[in-house]
């Protein structure tokens, strides 16, 4: 899979982005080692603090249908009247459950502006000394 194509792919979910309320529209395409995309938006909610970001939502809907292991994620976000994109780093709860289920060297962060404007980035860069499974054992 292109990391073009992952990008498109979150492009494509941020039209789905419920946000009301910040009217900040985030997408998220995550690439399993299945080969199978998994995308997701922003849900905002009146009460504001049962709001998931859109890498959540793709996360959960993958383990929900059974994947464990991911390659790569592609995140793109902006003001919904913004006429470009400005790079969208994931919050501190989105890196902590990417922790959970990606290898921290290897897993590609991908932050899109467009299919022609990104930055990579490894879970290890954008979360080192992480807390995970491994502290437990
Ligand atoms: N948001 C995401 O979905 N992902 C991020 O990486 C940053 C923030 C959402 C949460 C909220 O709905 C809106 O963007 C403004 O914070």
């Amino acid at each position: 899979m292109d990391k073009k194509e992952l990008v498109k792919a979150a492009l494509e979910a941020r039209k789905l982005s419920y946000a009301p309320y910040s009217h900040f529209r985030v997408g998220a395409a995550l690439l399993a080692k299945s080969g199978k995309i998994y995308t997701g938006c922003n849900i905002e909610n009146a009460a504001y603090t049962p709001s998931n970001c859109a890498e959540r939502t793709a996360f959960f809907k993958a383990v929900s249908e059974g994947e464990h292991d991911f390659t790569a994620i592609a995140i793109t976000g902006g003001r919904e009247d913004a006429a470009h994109l400005q790079i969208c780093a994931p919050c501190g709860v989105c890196r902590q459950v990417m922790e959970e289920f990606c290898d921290e060297e290897t897993f590609e962060i991908i932050l899109g502006t467009d299919a022609d404007d990104m930055q990579v980035y490894t879970l290890k860069e954008l979360l080192p000394l992480g807390f995970g499974v491994s502290n437990l054992n």
